[in-house]
């Protein structure tokens, strides 16, 4: 599968750095057919501990950019934005044209049906605080309990790249000892599938051990079998643009993708909106401007 810039109408997957790869990746085994466009905010990752209104901010920007790509339906693979801003991306761009969606809701409907009546949740502290995990498994099961623990060390740990070494698994083990009496560990960040064996290891013996991303896909497959018109059948096509260190992002983002990355683009922050930076090198030194 080759990138391309060629005239498209792909589909936008939307992260504050790296985890939604792990998103792409299902979306691309259950929809190898479709075009997609990528965007990694790594330049300005993790996004967990930001406040509301800067969440806001980035989220709008970021769906602005890929709008701007010709997607017309965007999914936001990220639990921070996708718990905090869905509801405020869908009321300011969805419309018959477009769509935003999100993991939330396919997350809850997943652990909902794994869970014999207690889910452990776990994310970065923003998602945590908002709650909207707990709200959406309350709307499909009024019994079943939820206990929620934020980890904020654990999207930055993955983001270095360390999720093979001791201390992401020490990290891992403190968290997860938190919980008491869960029977499903549902990971609510999209960075934590990299961290699936540490999880496996420390969760105690009869829990399992929930990665939403291929219920995310397959909700995605169902939405798009009644939306096709919003996200046509394509070639295949995978383009990727980061915020980030472009270099760093393709080599880090294939161990997430579970295959190699199309060189990746750079965008950034200019005056409010996220622009396209073609073959700009970032300067050393003082900077000043005009
Ligand atoms: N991957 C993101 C999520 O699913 C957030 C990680 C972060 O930027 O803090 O919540």
């Amino acid at each position: 599968m080759s990138s391309s810039t060629t005239s498209t109408t792909p589909v936008g997957v939307y992260d504050s750095g790296f985890g939604g790869l792990t998103v792409l990746r299902e979306l691309r085994r259950e929809l190898p057919q479709l075009d997609y466009v990528y965007l990694g905010d790594s330049g300005r990752a993790p996004y967990g501990g930001r406040d509301v209104d800067t969440v806001l901010d980035f989220a709008e920007q970021c769906v602005e950019r890929l709008f701007g790509e010709g997607c017309r339906v965007v999914v936001v693979a990220c639990h921070t934005v996708s718990c905090v801003a869905l509801r405020h991306l869908q009321q300011r761009y969805g419309s018959a044209e477009r769509r935003v969606l999100g993991v939330t809701i396919p997350a809850a409907e997943a652990a909902v049906a794994a869970t014999r009546g207690h889910i452990g949740f776990i994310g970065t502290s923003r998602t945590v605080a908002s709650h909207t995990f707990r709200t959406e498994v309350r709307k499909l099961s009024a019994s079943v309990q939820v206990s929620e623990i934020a980890a904020p060390l654990l999207a930055p740990l993955v983001e270095e790249g360390w999720e093979e070494t001791d201390i992401a698994r020490l990290a891992v083990a403190r968290y997860v000892g938190q919980f008491a009496e869960i029977d499903t560990l549902v990971l609510g960040c999209t960075h934590y599938p990299l961290l699936e064996r540490a999880f496996r290891e420390v969760a105690p013996a009869g829990v399992q051990v929930l990665n939403p991303a291929p219920e995310v896909a397959a909700r995605f497959a169902a939405w798009r079998a009644r939306y096709a018109a919003l996200a046509p059948e394509g070639a295949g096509r995978l383009r990727v643009l980061s915020s980030g260190d472009v270099t760093r992002f393709a080599r880090h983002g294939a161990r997430f993708l579970g295959e190699e990355l199309p060189p990746v683009e750079h965008v950034g922050e200019r005056r409010g909106r996220l622009a396209l930076c073609p073959n700009e090198t970032e300067p050393t030194g003082q900077i000043v401007r005009e």
